[in-house]
This record gives C-alpha cells, structure tokens and sequence, in this order.
C-alpha cells in the first residue's frame, strides 16, 4: 500500500473553539480573542495541530455570530484585527495553525451589501441578493414565492415594504442569502471574506454551508411533505444547485489555490460518496475535505423534526462511519472524522453515558474512536475534558440559541392552539439532547467562580453545574483525567499515524448492536479496536489470524474475554 501524500492538514488534530465561550479575559462575561490567547499553550500542550476559530466578525449575533455584518472586522466585545494578528503568531510560534470560519452562503441584513440591496430595486447590489415579487392565493392574500420552510422554522422569504418584495434566507430573517450567479458579489466574497485574512497569514476556512450557494433559478414550490403547514422541509432543492461545482471550484482556483491552506466544507444532504468525491478529490481541486453530516445527525427526527430525538442504534452509527473510513479508498479524496460541534448536543449524552458513573470512561471510550479515526480529526472545545449536556432540569429560558428558541416556540404555539399539543414535550425533550446551546456553555477552566471562564458577575450563558467536577485544573495534575487520556492517545495517533491517520478501516461484526470493533492496516502493522457502547459486560475475544498485543484500555485491569462497560481497548500486530 502506497501512503498517501502529505499533507500537513491530513495528519492535524483540529481543535474548534467557539469564542463567545472559551476564554473570557476582560470580565465582561463574553469570551473573546485575549482569552483564547491567553490558552494557546494549554491547546499546544494537548496536542493540538490546527486550531478553528468559529465567527468572530463583526456581527449583530442573531445566529452567534454566523450572520455577519462586516468580514473585515472583528466583533468588538471579542477583540480587533490586530489581536487575531497575535493569535496566528501564537499559534505559528508553536508549530500550529489557525484557521476561521467562512460564512458566505448568507451575511447579516446589517451588512453594507445588504443595505444597499434593499435601499431600492434598481441599486447596483440589487442582484447580490434574492428579491422576488409576491404571489396571491386564491382569496387574494399576499403569500411567498415558495413554500419553503427555513432551517430555524418559518418561511424563507420576509417582504420587505421599501421596496415591495420578498428577500431569501435559507436561515434567519436576518441573514439573507448572498446571490452566487452575480459574478460582482462572489469577486467581492473572495477579497473580503477571504483574502482579506488569508493575507494576513489564515491558515484556511472551515466553509460553512458549502452546498447551499447555487438554488434552483426556477424557484419552485417544495412538495408537500406536511400538509397541516404552508412551510415545507425544502433542503433538497437548495442543497447541491446547478451551479455548485463551478462556484466552489472557482473559489478553489481564484483564491485557495493562491495560499499554503486548508479547507473543510460543511456539506449536508450529500449521501453519494460519488457525489462527496465531486468535492473532494485532490484532481477536482474544489475542497480539501467536508463534514459528512450523516453520521452527525444520526439520532435527529427528519427535516422539519431535527429534535424529534431518536436514539441512536449503533449499527446504523457504524455503517455510517465505515462508509466514510471506507471512501478514501482507491479514491484521491480525503475525509474527516468528528462526533462534537457548536451544533449538536455533547457526544457522551448522545452515544454514550452522563451517569456519573459512566461519564469518564464513555468520554475515553469516544477518544478512543476518535483518535483511531483515518483521516483529520476534529474536537471540539471541552470535549478533550469529558463536557457533558446541560442537567435536563434546566429551564428553556436558560436557552440562547435561536433555532432551539424558534422550534420551541413554534412547538409552543401549536400546543396552545390545541393543533398538536405533542409537539412541545418531544421538542423539549430533543432540545434537552440535541440542543445547539449544549456545546455553547462557557468553558470548565477551574472550580472557582464560573468555572474560571470569567472574572465577572455573569457569564453570557449559565456555566453548567457539575463544573467544580469536570474542569481543567482538576484535570492537568491527573494522570488518570479525561484530559490527560486524549493527550496520550493524541500522541499514540502521532507516533502510530501510518496505521491510525492513513490505515485501511475494516469493521468486524457489523451487527452488533454493543460493540464496535474494527481494524486498521497499514504497510507494517495492524491495529484491533473494540469499544464496547453498552453499560453491561460483553463477552469478546480477540480474532487469531495475527498476534494481537494489547496496547491499551480506557480501564486499568481489562478482562480478557470480557468488554467492561463503556471499555475501550487497541491491540496491535505486526502485519
Ligand atoms: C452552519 C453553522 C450553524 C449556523 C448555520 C447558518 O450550519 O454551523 O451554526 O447556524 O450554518 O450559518
Ligand atoms: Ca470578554
């Protein structure tokens, strides 16, 4: 087997940081560039290669930041363009690499672009935006150019009364979509958004939304999947549009291919490994990687019912993975792997066990997985410390984020309306597991006030209450720590990459509804993994087709023949 061509972001473990909730270094309850600063050294001492800084432009913060005003500025409460100069320096003083996010399939309705769009019909930057004429029913009211349903409920249109027609967000109202068939508007995507920080030394982009750019020209009504709505699910017209190959290739050769950088799409509603290698492959030059949302989503209701949770069935997890361990193969595309995100609700409540008796092995059992992942990896803030999901006690007004605020107040409504009063206990219930707010609460530095994520009163968003156990500090000094087990299998992924971040992935035992075993090949060796999904005991036996040495457990005395709960084991051989 030839291994791959180095790349240096094949072998990175990418650590995401979402800045409202990092590091807070001036007291105001916001996190903020000075603070990530501030922990550079702690992300380098854990192993970290890249590190991905979620939105910090300038922003009015409807969506966290993902709406923004002005990509050549940074949001004040977070810093300026000078102290993200200091955080690339950082982080290249170290060997590491910074890398932001690149949101262009929409911007805030408070960007000048915008402004100038919707100031009259015949402004120059009209056509950088979606604008449509009204329909009428039947009755003569005034409805939207489609029935489709945006991602954080409620149409994707909003009329606008200056100028007397109806604007596209696939998102928020307050971030419309940016029209990709002007040329003008992409020219200006790539110099602002892009180049204005590649220049500055940017490592690359995490490309938000990547095959949302080009929607059907014709516009037209998605099918009725819901007939008690106007709003119809409607992702799969807009998802991979005519044009989204030209323009995400372009984007490659205009400006990508101009730097030493790196990019990892965010692509949704794209099952097809044929499809994903469009994007993918080194020879169509386009990305270099993307999040399979697939195995993300995983445990969502269907596209109107994102939080009808259903839990997962580990077969299915597995199948899932293993068609995108298995795509790199006899393919010159590249893949990733990841379980956490600012989107979802924390790995260990979702796949695994926030009992306290089972919440540290569950967090080591996942790094296990994580690490013997092929290709980049990405953790996300606080998982390297076994963060869990808010206590399910918490109220919805300790909820920030505005999809979880909308689904439950739509949910709300057709209760009090007596249209569907089962709505409100199942969106309740799925926010409590898959709530994007789960992932948003502040970081556990230490057990002082607020977790020592802040030295103000009041944190921007409540600190979970178990921080005084799950915390850094308590962590670094402890051999034993959740912490301490990533930074170890972290530098095991490192020494052992030629089998962990390029080996061939074999599953064994496909359906197992317990276990997950697998195998990983390389030129010289092999290694085994079983992970063991369940609270009881399993029995399991290693296969004899090689000399199997155990490498490690997430436990100090592993049975042979026997998975403890949650357990976790690598055996290796020589091949
Ligand atoms: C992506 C982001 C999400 C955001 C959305 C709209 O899915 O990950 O946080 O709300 O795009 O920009
Ligand atoms: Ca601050």
């Amino acid at each position: 087997m030839q291994m791959p061509t180095g790349k240096w972001w094949k072998e990175a473990a990418v650590y995401q940081v979402y800045p409202a909730s990092f590091k807070d270094s001036n007291g105001d309850g916001l996190g903020d560039i000075g603070g990530l600063i501030s922990k550079i050294d702690y992300l380098h001492d854990l192993g970290v290669d890249v590190v991905w800084l979620c939105p910090m432009f300038d922003s009015p913060q409807h969506d966290m930041g993902y709406d923004i005003s002005n990509y050549e500025k940074v949001y004040e409460p977070y810093g300026t363009v000078e102290d993200i100069d200091i955080l690339v320096k950082a982080c290249h003083d170290r060997g590491m690499r910074f890398i932001l996010d690149l949101v262009v399939n929409h911007t805030s309705d408070e960007h000048e672009w915008f402004k100038e769009s919707r100031s009259s019909r015949d402004n120059p930057k009209r056509d950088w935006y979606f604008w449509k004429p009204a329909r009428y029913d039947d009755a003569g009211n005034r409805i939207p150019p489609t029935n489709w349903r945006s991602y954080f409920a409620g149409s994707t249109w909003t009329w606008d009364e200056t100028t007397q027609e109806y604007y596209l967000h696939l998102y928020a109202t307050q971030q419309p979509d940016l029209n990709w068939n002007c040329e003008a508007a992409r020219n200006a995507i790539y110099d602002s958004a892009m180049r204005f920080w590649l220049d500055r030394g940017v490592d690359g982009f995490r490309v938000d939304t990547v095959n949302k750019y080009s929607k059907p020209l014709e516009f037209h009504d998605a099918i009725i999947t819901d007939p008690n709505h106007y709003e119809q699910p409607a992702a799969y017209m807009f998802c991979n549009g005519p044009r989204i190959h030209e323009f995400v290739k372009e984007m490659h050769d205009k400006v990508i291919s101009q730097y030493d950088c790196m990019t990892v799409g965010e692509l949704s509603l794209t099952p097809d490994p044929d499809h994903v290698l469009r994007y993918v492959s080194a020879s169509a030059k386009q990305l270099d990687m993307v999040f399979h949302i697939d195995t993300g989503n995983m445990d969502h209701g269907g596209p109107k019912d994102k939080y009808d949770h259903r839990p997962f069935i580990l077969p299915e997890l597995k199948a899932a993975i293993t068609k995108w361990q298995k795509f790199i193969e006899g393919t010159d595309g590249w893949t990733t792997a990841f379980l956490e995100n600012h989107d979802n609700g924390r790995s260990i409540d979702r796949y695994a066990s926030s009992e306290p008796e089972f919440r540290e092995i569950s967090a080591k059992m996942l790094a296990i997985m994580m690490t013997t992942m092929t290709g980049t990896i990405f953790i996300y803030q606080g998982q390297e410390i076994g963060m869990i999901n808010a206590p399910k006690e918490w109220p919805i007004e300790e909820y920030k984020d505005i999809e979880a605020l909308n689904y439950y107040n739509e949910a709300r409504a057709l209760s009090i309306s007596g249209e569907d009063p089962s709505r409100l206990p199942i969106v309740t219930r799925g926010l409590q597991i898959l709530g994007r707010d789960h992932g948003r609460m502040p970081m556990q530095w230490d057990s002082t006030a607020h977790s020592g994520f802040t030295t103000g009163d009041k944190p921007w968003m409540r600190v979970h209450d178990l921080y005084p156990e799950i915390n850094v500090a308590k962590q670094v000094p402890d051999e034993k720590s959740v912490l301490s087990f990533w930074k170890r299998m972290l530098r095991l992924r490192k020494e052992y990459r030629d089998l962990l971040v390029y080996g061939i992935f074999d599953l064994l035992d496909p359906g197992n509804e317990k276990t997950f075993v697998y195998t990983k090949t390389g030129e010289r060796r092999a290694a085994l993994v079983a992970l063991n999904f369940d609270q009881g005991v399993q029995d399991f036996e290693v296969s004899t087709d090689k000399e199997w040495k155990l490498v490690l457990s997430n436990y100090d005395a592993p049975v042979a023949g026997k998975l403890a709960p949650f357990e976790g084991r690598v055996y290796m051989s020589a091949n």
